[in-house]
């Protein structure tokens, strides 16, 4: 289950009987050598990004110094667990790097994200940031973005009326499919900003940049899971090692 993490205090407490929870791991460590003494980081949120809270953790104890800035409360709550220093935009509105996971990965690193609901404080966040590496399992990278449902968070007034618009501007573009809205045991599934997600199950996205842009013209939507031209670097894990992707 995705949100299985949430479940335990630390993810070292997660069993790693899965693959992709140990390729996620192996990504997380990975991206832990590029934190350097000082730094002004951005913590991702989900099952990949808890790997790197815990291992900040590990290397704060040892005298890293950092301060740094979470992306949900899920993942502010896992950083104090961890004893990792946490700021916030206001009193830092400069970071250096941040590093998050990604439910897809496509080419030119244009991502999908939200999974966890998470998008709108990941995104900025992320353009905050000097950097925004992006650390997953191989299963996240593919060829044309779209299988994983896009999340777009939605203000609750005017929800159909947004939907609607939603569902125009995509078929202007040719992009047809499902638009739901996202609960979680049975209630809607409220955002860290008290806002609604609707999952777009629209298929292969050919033109991301097109539908990020009409996405973002619709004033009921607050903030889609496009994430595009802000990625610098993905570390990817995959059975034969790890994989690092410029942008
Ligand atoms: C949360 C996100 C996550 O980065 C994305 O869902 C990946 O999650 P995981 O690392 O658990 O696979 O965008 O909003």
């Amino acid at each position: 289950h995705p949100d299985l993490w949430l479940l335990f205090a630390s993810p070292d407490d997660l069993p790693l009987t899965n693959d992709s929870s140990a390729l996620k791991k192996r990504a997380a460590e990975a991206a832990l050598a590029h934190v350097e003494n000082g730094m002004r980081l951005g913590l991702g949120t989900g099952s990949t990004a808890a790997f790197l809270v815990s291992g900040l953790g590990k290397r704060v104890a040892e005298g890293l110094r950092i301060v740094c800035v979470p992306t949900s409360e899920q993942t502010a709550a896992l950083a104090r667990q961890h004893n990792v220093p946490l700021t916030d935009l206001d009193r830092t509105p400069e970071l250096d790097l941040t590093i998050d996971g990604a439910d897809e990965i496509g080419p030119g690193l244009m991502l999908i994200k939200g999974g966890g609901g998470a998008h709108l404080r990941e995104k900025i966040v992320a353009s905050a940031s000097s950097r925004l590496i992006v650390i997953a399992d191989a299963s996240k990278k593919v060829a044309t973005l779209g299988a994983f449902p896009l999340p777009i968070e939605v203000v609750t007034f005017g929800l159909a009326a947004t939907e609607m618009a939603i569902r125009k501007a995509a078929q202007e573009l040719g992009l047809a499919g499902s638009l739901e809205v996202r609960s979680r045991d049975g209630q809607p599934f409220v955002t860290d900003s008290g806002n609604r997600i609707l999952d777009a199950s629209f298929g292969r996205i050919p033109d991301p940049e097109a539908l990020a842009e009409r996405l973002a013209a619709i004033p009921g939507v607050v903030e889609h899971g496009l994430f595009i031209g802000l990625a610098d670097l993905a570390i990817v894990a995959g059975e034969g090692g790890i994989e690092e992707i410029d942008a």
